[in-house]
């Protein structure tokens, strides 16, 4: 990874680490565990896109911070959930134990709760930007991980285990569930850096993280099959133990390797024509697809 990335990957995990609460009167063992869930690894592709978003339309990199840390905690809360026994049961995560295999399950739940709670007030509170911009910015990210978001994509997810589902249905399932979140992280870096954008490139962006989004989960799925466990830290093969719905299962694992090549091409054009200010954010496209965990 070019040392641009892995600096700004630092940047954010101090400010993670400056957003966690640190000790709670009555509940430590909470304190700990969130910390667990959010510190412990994860390529942070959703807050460097916001970064990478706000910057590229002349935003400056700590405005950008507190939104990008918002939608991390949202991200890790997700992960938190999504391990569970009732939904994906997976005991590992970032080659660690998952949140409910080290700390149980009842904590894990309340992980999730209070990591999405902090998401909101670390938002509510961004030093940068107006009233406006704030709340606008959280409409944008209840939107996206609502009952109509991300929440619905894993139910949607979860109702399909054992199922072969259409083609458009899948499409909407992996919007939902991972493209809705990459979406509103790309929508808050360009409200925090320009929040006076022009609706044309704000709709190209929209059009660009829309595509990379799905790529994003198109990409997921394949290297479920093709990854083993030590690479992605968590448990490969997952996804047919449990039965799920995923483009490699419904079209093989070459054709849905093309279509994330596809997807990102198009995302990469999309890039092109909002004509930004540095190519940051296309760099971290082109990672988000070609990457081996
Ligand atoms: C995993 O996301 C869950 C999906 C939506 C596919 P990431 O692959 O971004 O997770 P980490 O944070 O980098 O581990
Ligand atoms: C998870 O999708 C999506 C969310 C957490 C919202 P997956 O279930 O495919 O993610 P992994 O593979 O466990 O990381
Ligand atoms: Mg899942
Ligand atoms: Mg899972
Ligand atoms: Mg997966």
């Amino acid at each position: 990874m070019k040392p641009q990335f892995s600096n700004l990957r630092a940047t954010i995990e101090d400010a993670l680490d400056h957003h966690l609460p640190h000790t709670s009167p009555i509940a430590q063992s909470l304190v700990e565990a969130m910390r667990y869930a959010a510190l412990g690894g994860g390529k942070r592709l959703r807050p460097m896109l916001t970064c990478a978003t706000c910057t590229a339309l002349g935003g400056k990199l700590e405005d950008a911070l507190a939104p990008a840390c918002a939608v991390e905690f949202l991200h890790a809360y997700s992960l938190v959930h999504d391990d569970l026994p009732a939904m994906d049961d997976d005991v590992l995560r970032h080659g660690m134990p998952s949140t409910h295999i080290k700390y149980g399950e009842a904590a894990a739940v309340l992980v999730g709760d209070a990591l999405q709670a902090l998401a909101f007030e670390t938002l509510a509170k961004a030093p940068a930007g107006s009233d406006a911009v704030r709340l606008r910015a959280v409409q944008l990210l209840t939107d996206a991980v609502g009952w109509q978001g991300m929440v619905a994509g894993q139910v949607f997810d979860l109702e399909s285990e054992g199922k072969r589902l259409s083609m458009s249905d899948l499409q909407s399932l992996h919007s939902a569930k991972t493209g809705a979140l990459i979406g509103a992280a790309v929508q808050l870096g360009a409200l925090f850096g320009n929040p006076d954008l022009s609706s044309e490139t704000y709709v190209l962006l929209g059009e660009f993280s829309q595509r990379l989004g799905l790529a994003f989960q198109v990409v997921d799925d394949v290297l479920d099959i093709t990854q083993p466990t030590e690479v992605l830290g968590k448990p490969a093969g997952s996804d047919s133990a449990a039965n799920k719905s995923t483009y490699p299962a419904l079209m093989g694992v070459e054709a849905a390797q093309n279509y994330a090549e596809e997807l990102l091409d198009e995302a990469l054009s999309l890039h092109a024509r909002a004509g930004l200010e540095h190519n940051l954010l296309a760099e971290l496209a082109v990672l988000a697809v070609q990457r081996e965990f």
